[in-house]
């Protein structure tokens, strides 16, 4: 695939949908490189479906409840991706563990709030992520772009970037820090993930 094919990005969320907006608008620029073409998220209510329907996004809600297993989530899923005619998936704040099947192995990208492998994981996530590197004493912090694989945030890194942790930061301070660092980080890293896209 070139650099100058317009990718069809599907993003997954289940919460507050910042990165999802972050990316519509980079798209509705021309600066992405891609086009937000379907929004799933897994919890029903959430900020991230308003801010879909803002940006004229297509979004489904699937929950896990009730589905017998990842893998059966997992088809359910890619069913929805692969109808949008997606060709990259983005984990956004998606908060359930994601079976891929085969067309899409490679094509699932994630954004972590720590500088993997350093508190990745099952369990962290979000404010739990900021306050263990608080309670550790880390001086520096960020977050990591990686591909998807079978384990929790374990796949091959596409992009990094740090940020330092301040005397009397907060996990909300520290949070808010290490998320600027993220706006610039998933559009490079999908930018970086076409770029090698053969
Ligand atoms: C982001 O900070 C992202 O790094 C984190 O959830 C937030 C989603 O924000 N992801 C994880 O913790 C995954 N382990 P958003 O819903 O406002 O885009």
């Amino acid at each position: 695939m070139s650099l100058q094919r317009d990718h069809k990005i599907a993003v997954l969320v289940s919460g507050t949908g910042r990165h999802l907006e972050n990316l519509c608008r980079l798209a509705a620029d021309g600066t992405l490189g891609g086009t937000v073409t379907l929004c799933i998220s897994s919890r029903p209510g959430v900020l991230a479906l308003e801010r879909a329907a803002s940006a004229a996004i297509p979004a489904v809600v699937l929950q896990k409840e009730g589905v017998e297993s990842d893998r059966a989530y997992g088809v359910r899923l890619f069913e929805e991706i692969r109808r949008s005619g997606a060709d990259t998936v983005v984990l956004a704040g998606f908060l359930r563990k994601l079976w891929i099947p085969d067309d899409y192995r490679g094509r699932v990208i994630n954004i972590h709030p720590s500088l993997l492998p350093a508190f990745g994981g099952k369990g962290f996530y979000g404010h739990r992520v900021h306050s263990a590197v608080l309670e550790r004493g880390c001086q520096v912090s960020g977050c990591t772009v990686h591909l998807v694989d079978d384990v929790y945030d374990n796949g091959p890194i596409l992009v990094q970037r740090w940020c330092p942790v301040e005397p009397g930061d907060s996990a909300d301070t520290l949070a808010a820090r290490v998320f600027e660092e993220e706006l610039r980080a998933l559009p490079e890293g999908l930018r970086r993930f076409w770029a090698h896209d053969s």
